[in-house]
């Protein structure tokens, strides 16, 4: 694990887009995998700007999003679906075509799992995975659990992720109780990692993940077997690492 430790959330962000800007330069038909959450909207936003500047091509990326809630319509305003055409996809010159987000909404909910995980392989698999990590340290909606997922399947939410989702809803009642997500084991197919985390509230989660056994009660510590992944901080997620153990960007 590569740790780079940015000054506040402006400079995560950029760095993080630059990230995404040099694999999109290197290979222009890369594999995206695209994370929610208020974490990678910065980037998002300095990924718009580098589009409308005409650093960065879309035209030809595929996107893979990490999760969606369960049994919520992509029309409703909290749905992944909606965060990321608001946030990005409306704002690019992507093809919709290449966006790939899990359907909440359908009937066979393994048969669209199953679906998921087929379409990531036939596009030949993920370049670069962004990931947000949650305060549990759960990376999508990979709750802490007994077992790691391999494939995509459906999820019983944590109460702390519902308490902490409960932020965009009228009501903690109307935070879905369950969703769809990426397992753990597209992550090891992903050719790069890219986790990013700000905040105090997250740097017990990263102190986990960076130290502690690779237990899936901490999902993310699981990143530690990966051999291509870098974490970028702001100072306080990185609050409780060793100085030696990251660099200052
Ligand atoms: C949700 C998402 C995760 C995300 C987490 C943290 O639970 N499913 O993928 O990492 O929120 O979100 P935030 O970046 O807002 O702290």
């Amino acid at each position: 694990m590569r740790i780079i430790v940015c000054e506040n959330y402006e400079e995560v962000s950029k760095k993080a887009a630059q990230m995404i800007l040099s694999q999109v330069t290197l290979k222009p038909n890369s594999v995206l995998g695209l994370a929610t959450g208020s974490t990678p909207v910065g980037m998002y936003k300095n990924l718009i700007q580098m589009n409308k500047e005409r650093y960065i091509d879309f035209s030809e990326v595929k996107t893979f999003n990490l999760d969606e809630y369960y049994n919520l319509p992509r029309t409703n305003e909290e749905s992944y679906y909606h965060f990321m055409y608001e946030n990005l996809f409306n704002h690019i010159n992507i093809n919709s075509e290449n966006v790939n987000i899990p359907n909440g909404m359908a009937e066979d909910i393994e048969a669209e799992c199953a679906r998921y995980d087929e379409a990531i392989k036939e596009s030949g698999g993920i370049d670069i995975q962004v990931l947000g990590i949650g305060n549990n340290a759960h990376i999508r909606f990979n709750e802490p659990t007994v077992n790691f997922e391999k494939g995509t399947h459906l999820v019983e939410l944590d109460e702390s992720t519902i308490q902490a989702n409960s932020r965009f809803f009228d009501d903690i009642d109307d935070v879905p109780k369950k969703a769809i997500t990426m397992g753990v084991g597209a992550i090891f197919k992903s050719k790069k990692i890219m986790l990013l985390a700000c905040g105090e509230n997250k740097a017990e989660a990263i102190y986990n993940t960076v130290y502690g056994k690779v237990i899936p009660e901490v999902p993310a510590s699981i990143l530690q077997f990966h051999n291509d992944t870098i974490i970028i901080l702001d100072k306080a997620a990185a609050k409780l690492l060793k100085k030696e153990d990251y660099k200052t960007a």
